[in-house]
Formats: structure tokens, C-alpha cells, sequence
């Protein structure tokens, strides 16, 4: 492999403690799946990792003109993956007092009917993608609005960054105020136009978006059933059994269906391109259909907990039998927190009110090569790996006072990581890279540490 530099090429090189998935700890242990270099090295050209290892190991093929940027107290992954949010709602975060239904009419349709003003889009479209990249969320599977000209903001603003990104227009023609509806034919024409124009274009996929059944007609829902089989390669992303009243009345709604997942399954929405968030409320049946279908999940902790929507089981997903494809998504605006370190420290606190412990590594994999994998680009991005695409994100383990003196006492990269994700927000995301370059920065230094223990955790004080 040649590392030479030419006038067409772009190489950078980064230096600290690199932490990569090769597997899945859900199903081997961490020491099988979790790829640990403590002083590493990744060398990236034009985008793309050349190559991953020890410093020492690599030091010697790097062209003697490339800076090699080092960061000490950080850990080095890959960037995070963000499996279901909605950029359309992220002025309607932390809006009081509704559950899923009540939270929609009141707050959400009315936001998402501003969409229809470019102006408007764009401004938190660049809002909403500062946020992902502060707190090093480098990839994300996205709702827009009903209306077309939010998509066309959404890859736009997509491209000028070159994030690689997954989204599209909401489907929906019912039970909504008549300013936020398509129809049927509408929807598919527009969301048609729009494939034509995104998926594939740069880093973007399109993402044919119903945006659960209740707002879709069974005309609607069999139009985006057609779409996705004219489009394979497109992602199919709905909401599902988010909420016990939701799933009532998506059963008045259908009354001939065996259930809420039986709505999408009879319309052949089920696939291994389909993304379903929540599921809170899914059956044994249906989480067992989800797995014969390759049907993947997106976990939304801070969404669930705030909506008071209720309890995922991850551990019912992830079983050995038949294992569901699960990520995490911070479901913004019903979601509390744009960073992915927070969404993974309520996965954890959700997990352990169903009596089940996510450690610190399991968490990293939901937000990294396990979403990657649910989406199916795991052959681009999701871990450090040669060939892939080089996002990353440093974490900076002494980003303040109390993670610095936390982190002194950690004997483990485990202990280190699980340290980060309940005590780490946007603070500890010292740099964000896309593509291999640096795309976000931390302004301030880290404030200065609290005193060391001066005990060892292993004596008794
Ligand atoms: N179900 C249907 N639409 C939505 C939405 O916008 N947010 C959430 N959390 N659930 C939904
Ligand atoms: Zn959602």
C-alpha cells in the first residue's frame, strides 16, 4: 500500500486510543468483538481509512509531509449513528405536559406545516446538523415533513457537509390537519421525484417515509410498498407500537389485521431494508416476525421516557433464537437529547428497569456498528476499519471535572466507556471528523480536574 502523497490525493493521519467493533458483543464476547489499540494510528485518503494499528506498526508508511493529529486523552470510535430522529421537530424539543397522540396534534403537525417555507427549512436544517456534528453523530436515519421542499433542504444540507445520511418525505393522508396531507398518488410522485434527484447522490440514501398507520390510508401504505420494491435500495422507515393508546386505535383502524406489525407485513412493508422505531409494545409473535422478516429496530430511549410511551426490552431483540437488528435513535423532538453518549446512558437505565444490564461496550455497538448494520451500510461506515468510510468522533475522557476524576479510578476500557455514556453529553465530544476531515471542534478547553485520590480503589480507606 502506497501512502504517497500527489496533488490529487488528501491524506490525514490520527493518533490516540482507537476503540472499533469487528463484531457483535450482544452474541461474542468483547474481547472477540471489540477491537482495543491503545496508542493506534488511522491514516485516511481521500476519505477513506488506508489504514488502521498501533502507531509504532504504521509509523513507518506515513509520507514524512502528513501532520498526524494527536489526541491524548480521548478515545477515538467511530462517529455515532443516530437510527430515527426528525430534523422537522427540532425547535418542538422539550414541549410540556402530552403523551404520543395528545404530543402530535398539539405540538408536532403544526411545526411540520412550517416546512413549507424554505427559509424556514433551511434554518433548522443547519440548526439541527450543527447539533448532530457538536456532539459527534456523523450518520442519521431521518423524517422531513410532508413537504417535498424539506427533503430537498435535508440533502442539501446533507451534501455541503458531506455526512453520509438516510431520509425522506413523510407519507401521510389522514388524521392529520389538511395543510400536512398528500395523498396516495401525491406522496408517490413527489417521493419518486425525490429518489431520482438523492438516493445515490453523494453520501445520501432516500428513506420512503409512511409515517405510521394511523396517517396512512391502505392506499397510501400499498403506494409505499410499490415505491420500495421499484427501489430495493432504498430504506422503508415508519414508527411502530410506540404507545398502548397508539396501538389501539391502529387496531380500530385495521380491524382485520392480527395487530399493529400485521398492518405493515400484509402490505409487504417488513424487509431487511425496513426500519420500525420503538416497538415498545410489540409481542412475542411480532418480535419474532421482525427477525424472520430481517426487520430492524430503533431504540429511542429519551423519546420513550419522556412521552411516557414505556419500556423497551433490548434483551427480548437481541436473543439468541431469533435476533432483531437493533440501533439507538434520539427520536428528536419527542427525544430530550441530541447526544448520542446520553441516548446510550438511558438505554441503560431503561434496560436495567426491565431487569437487564447493557454494559458500557453493548451501548457503544447499538450507537455505532449495530445501527450501521440495521441500516445496512455497515460496508461504509459503523466501525474503524480499512476500506471504510473515516468518520469518527473523539471522546475526551477528562471533558470535565467530574468525568476527569471518574475516569481516574476506570481499570477497564469497559468501565472507561460505560463511565462516558452516563456521565458524557456533548461536552466530552472533542472533535468530530467526516470523511476525514475535521468537521467540528470543541472551542473551549476542558476545566481543569478535581483533585487525584490519592487511595487506590483496591485499598480500603
Ligand atoms: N409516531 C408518529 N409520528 C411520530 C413522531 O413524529 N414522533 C414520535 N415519537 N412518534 C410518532
Ligand atoms: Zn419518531
Amino acid at each position: 500500500m502506497s501512502h504517497k502523497k500527489s496533488s490529487h490525493t488528501r491524506e490525514t493521519a490520527i493518533r490516540g486510543h482507537i476503540v472499533t467493533f469487528t463484531g457483535d458483543p450482544f452474541f461474542h464476547p468483547a474481547n472477540e468483538s471489540l477491537r482495543d489499540i491503545p496508542d493506534g494510528l488511522i491514516l485516511v485518503q481521500d476519505g477513506i481509512t488506508q489504514a488502521v494499528g498501533p502507531y509504532d506498526s504504521l509509523i513507518a508508511q506515513l509520507d514524512k509531509n502528513v501532520v498526524v493529529t494527536t489526541y491524548s486523552d480521548g478515545l477515538i470510535t467511530a462517529g455515532f449513528i443516530d437510527m430515527h430522529t426528525h430534523y422537522v421537530q427540532a425547535s418542538i424539543i422539550a414541549s410540556f405536559g402530552k403523551h404520543l397522540i395528545d404530543w402530535l396534534n398539539h405540538y408536532t403537525f403544526p411545526e411540520e406545516a412550517r416546512f413549507s417555507n424554505r427559509e424556514y427549512a433551511t434554518t433548522i436544517a443547519r440548526i439541527f446538523f450543527d447539533e448532530l456534528l457538536r456532539n459527534g453523530t456523523t450518520t442519521a436515519l431521518v423524517f422531513c415533513s410532508v413537504s417535498p421542499q424539506s427533503v430537498d433542504v435535508f440533502f442539501e444540507e446533507a451534501s455541503r457537509r458531506n455526512m453520509r445520511m438516510l431520509g425522506g418525505k413523510v407519507l401521510m393522508d389522514r388524521n392529520a390537519p389538511p395543510a400536512i396531507l398528500d395523498t396516495a398518488q401525491s406522496g408517490y410522485d413527489a417521493s419518486k421525484r425525490l429518489i431520482a434527484q438523492w438516493h445515490g447522490y453523494g453520501r445520501n440514501t432516500y428513506a420512503i417515509t409512511p409515517r405510521f398507520a394511523p396517517t396512512s390510508s391502505e392506499a397510501q401504505l400499498e403506494a409505499a410498498a410499490a415505491l420500495h420494491r421499484e427501489h430495493p435500495d432504498t430504506i422503508l422507515q415508519t414508527h411502530v407500537s410506540e404507545n398502548i393508546a397508539e396501538v389501539d386505535w391502529v387496531q380500530s383502524l385495521y380491524p382485520n389485521r392480527q395487530g399493529y406489525l400485521d398492518v405493515y407485513d400484509h402490505f409487504g412493508l417488513l424487509g431487511n431494508r425496513t426500519v420500525l422505531a420503538h416497538g415498545v409494545h410489540l409481542t412475542a409473535r411480532e418480535n419474532a416476525r421482525c427477525s424472520e422478516t430481517g426487520t430492524a429496530i430503533a431504540h429511542c430511549p429519551t423519546s420513550n421516557s419522556f412521552l411516557g410511551s414505556g419500556l423497551f426490552r433490548v434483551e427480548l431483540a437481541k436473543n439468541t433464537e431469533k435476533p432483531i437488528r437493533v440501533g439507538l435513535g434520539t427520536d428528536i423532538g419527542a427525544g430530550t437529547r441530541f447526544s448520542m453518549l446520553e441516548t446510550m446512558g438511558e438505554a441503560y437505565k431503561v434496560a436495567e428497569m426491565t431487569g437487564f444490564s447493557l454494559d458500557g461496550v453493548k451501548l457503544l455497538y447499538l450507537a455505532t456498528l449495530g445501527a450501521a448494520e440495521s441500516l445496512g451500510i455497515a460496508d461504509k461506515v459503523g466501525s474503524i476499519a480499512v476500506g471504510k468510510e473515516a468518520d469518527f468522533v473523539v471522546l475526551d475522557t477528562k471533558a470535565t471535572p467530574l468525568l476527569a476524576f471518574r475516569s481516574q479510578q476506570v481499570e477497564s476500557l469497559q468501565e472507561q466507556l460505560f463511565v462516558l455514556e452516563i456521565l458524557g453529553d456533548d461536552r466530552a465530544v472533542a472533535a468530530t471528523y467526516i470523511a476525514g476531515e475535521l468537521a467540528y471542534r470543541r472551542a473551549r478547553q476542558a476545566p481543569p480536574p478535581h483533585p487525584k485520590l490519592s487511595t487506590s480503589k483496591k485499598e480500603p480507606v
